[in-house]
């Protein structure tokens, strides 16, 4: 095993803080685990060596970015945020809607299971009514995840929190251990890499953002500052859903709090 100098750990985490916005100061021998087999795989035989390889080499920094991201995720985490989404975000921003187009965005979705949930929601909920388009977006920094979330194949684990009866529609399995999900669900979520500390590139503000169990590894000043850009990124009455562990601060940004981890824009 290649152990990180002190050096080489402040360097490391600093990178990553400045970067991704990812706090790792406490995270030394997850570190070291996680990248054991890629610098083993690189043949390099200390971490300065394998710093010096990736700076400015943007496909050596994914690879190391897929290894350090925590993408823990399943289907109906957090479950009142989709009974929210049903009783009131959905009637309320459906209501006198001309355009008949929702914008929605899953902020750190890793592998697509909090996307795929809502498109489950909005697919009961809309039912026979037709002619809306309410398509996600679904981003995140790792390429490992978002690969794993189109192809949609997961775990009976993942799929537990889910009614019966969605788990028999929408997905097939043959060996009851791993679940393929259907391409008419697949269909509505469009993946796509961001990092969440550059500059948004969108041109139109969304109606609900999800950025869930994601800010848990940033500090608080960039927390702050991402709460500001979902802020000026949604629509007046449009809703921001945070992890139930997150707290937006209020005297910093100024959502109106409608229940914890569920804020709307004024
Ligand atoms: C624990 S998962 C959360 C998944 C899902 N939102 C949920 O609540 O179950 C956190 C995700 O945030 C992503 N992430 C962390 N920092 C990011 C950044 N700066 N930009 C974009 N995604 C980021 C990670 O790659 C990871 O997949």
């Amino acid at each position: 095993m290649i152990h990180l100098t002190d050096r080489e750990f402040q360097e490391l985490v600093d990178f990553i803080r400045t970067n991704f916005g990812i706090n790792l100061s406490k995270k030394r021998l997850l570190i070291e685990a996680r990248l054991f087999s890629v610098l083993a795989e690189k043949n390099v035989s200390s971490f300065t060596e394998y710093f010096n390889l990736i700076r400015g080499n943007s496909k050596e920094l994914i690879t190391m970015m897929n290894r350090l991201t925590t993408n823990h995720t399943y289907f109906m985490r957090e479950p009142r945020h989709f009974e929210y989404l049903k009783n009131v975000i959905l009637p309320e921003l459906t209501e006198n809607r001309r355009d008949k187009c929702l914008r929605i965005w899953s902020a750190g979705c890793s592998t697509g299971e909090e996307a795929y949930t809502a498109v489950m929601v909005m697919r009961e909920w809309f039912g026979l009514q037709s002619g809306w388009d309410y398509r996600l977006l679904a981003t995140d920094i790792s390429t490992r995840v978002l690969e794993s979330a189109k192809h949609g194949v997961y775990s009976a684990e993942s799929l537990r929190d889910l009614p019966a009866g969605w788990r028999s529609r929408y997905f097939h399995t043959q060996d009851g251990q791993t679940y393929l999900l259907s391409d008419e669900i697949k269909k509505e979520v469009i993946f796509r890499s961001l990092n969440l500390m550059n500059p948004f590139p969108f041109h139109r503000p969304f109606d609900l953002i999800f950025c869930r169990n994601v800010m848990i590894y940033f500090d608080q000043e960039t927390k702050n500052k991402l709460i500001q850009k979902f802020y000026d990124i949604l629509k007046p009455g449009g809703y921001l859903l945070i992890g139930h562990s997150e707290t937006v601060q209020r005297d910093v940004v100024p959502f109106q709090y409608i229940e914890p981890s569920i804020y709307q824009r004024g």
